[in-house]
């Protein structure tokens, strides 16, 4: 039976820990903070859920590290600005086949971030982008590659505080944590990094780096007593004859989470959400119009997430789209899109 060990009992530590038992995993679950194991166990799963588990092994933060089990996976679900130094506690004193440290990989000001720290890797390491292996990007992705002359490609992601805050029902509001401080992993360019991964990944297919390449961004920031967050940032650029544009925001009720790529003679959307439990893409093509559909729940996705990385057939899996170098890159982009700005 796999083994998984999941650090933070908060929104993801719920999903995941449901996800791996409905694929009949083995789950230990820690959090820092006792009352959030048992708010866990008491209020998010069961309202989720309908009942606790008891099959999801609670294990106090203090004896974690004493588990002598070779994990198949540790999932790192924590507040962003604690990922990497968790991670670093894991190399240190676990043993584990593969690491997946959730979205965005840290925050932009941590000096932790540089390769070195991803170096020595006799496990996989994954970053939790999981709309980019879901089957509607892997479609988008196969199809793109075929497209000559595409000359405008665009991504939103742009998704209000109602939807966040509903998958946080315990919380206030958004500056009850690293939510609403930018410093912390909050505001929409960290939140929101789905979306920049996903336009890093298709630039990507067009010879195009992301990382290096010139744009102008906009960031309109929310400011509450000392914290701040960007709640509406965007770039854009022109790359080899292609205009790439990015928008993200804190704002969009209902989510506006979307990608729109346009070539000479075709225009190809996909639309995540497009209706109940379902992604489409519409291919404009000609005069005439396909809309294909992919089915998903909210479960569906991080049972994908967790089947990508379990079943991985390398040793070490350098070609995923999680792949760690990545969500390096995507923490690259966004500390561009701050600098940016403020010329
Ligand atoms: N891939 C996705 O679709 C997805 C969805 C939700 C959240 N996330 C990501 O997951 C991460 C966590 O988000 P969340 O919404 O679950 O946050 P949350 O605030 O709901 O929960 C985080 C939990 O981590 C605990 N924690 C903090 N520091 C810790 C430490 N050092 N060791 C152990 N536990 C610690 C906190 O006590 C808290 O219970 C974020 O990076 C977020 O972006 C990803």
């Amino acid at each position: 039976m796999k083994t998984i060990l999941i650090f933070g009992c908060g929104s993801i530590g719920n999903h995941m820990s449901f996800a791996s038992r409905k694929l009949g995993y083995k789950v230990y679950i820690t959090d820092i903070n006792e009352k959030a194991m048992i708010r866990m166990k008491n209020e998010i799963f069961p309202k989720r859920y309908k009942k606790w588990d008891n099959k999801i092994n609670l294990i106090s933060y203090n004896n974690v590290f004493d588990l002598n089990i070779g994990f198949d996976l540790i999932i790192i679900g924590t507040p962003p600005s604690s990922h990497l130094k968790i991670f670093k506690i894991c190399k240190s004193k676990l043993k584990f086949k593969n690491i997946l440290i959730e979205k965005p990989l840290t925050i932009v000001e941590n000096k932790l971030l540089n390769k070195n720290l991803f170096k020595k890797k006799k496990y996989n390491i994954y970053c939790g982008y999981n709309h980019s292996i879901s089957k509607s990007v892997n479609f988008l992705l196969r199809y793109i590659s075929k497209l000559s002359k595409v000359k405008y490609v665009q991504v939103h992601w742009k998704e209000g505080w109602r939807g966040i805050m509903g998958a946080h029902f315990w919380m206030k509001n958004e500056f009850s944590s690293y939510l609403g401080n930018i410093k912390e992993g909050g505001g929409s360019l960290h939140e929101h990094s789905h979306g920049l991964h996903l336009l890093f990944l298709i630039l990507k297919k067009f010879q195009i780096n992301l990382e290096i390449e010139k744009f102008k961004s906009k960031i309109l920031y929310l400011k509450k007593k000392s914290k701040k967050y960007d709640q509406f940032s965007s770039f854009v650029g022109n790359k080899k004859n292609i205009i790439f544009k990015y928008e993200t925001d804190l704002i969009s009720e209902p989510a506006e989470k979307n990608i729109l790529i346009l070539s000479e003679n075709l225009r190809i959307q996909l639309i995540f959400n497009y209706k109940k439990n379902f992604d489409a893409i519409i291919i404009n093509k000609n005069n005439s119009q396909k809309i294909r559909l992919f089915k998903k729940t909210r479960s569906s996705e991080f049972e994908n997430e967790l089947k990508h990385i379990i079943n991985s057939k390398n040793k070490v899996n350098l070609k995923s789209n999680l792949g760690v170098d990545n969500a390096i890159s995507v923490m690259k982009i966004i500390k561009k899109v701050i600098k940016n700005a403020k010329k």
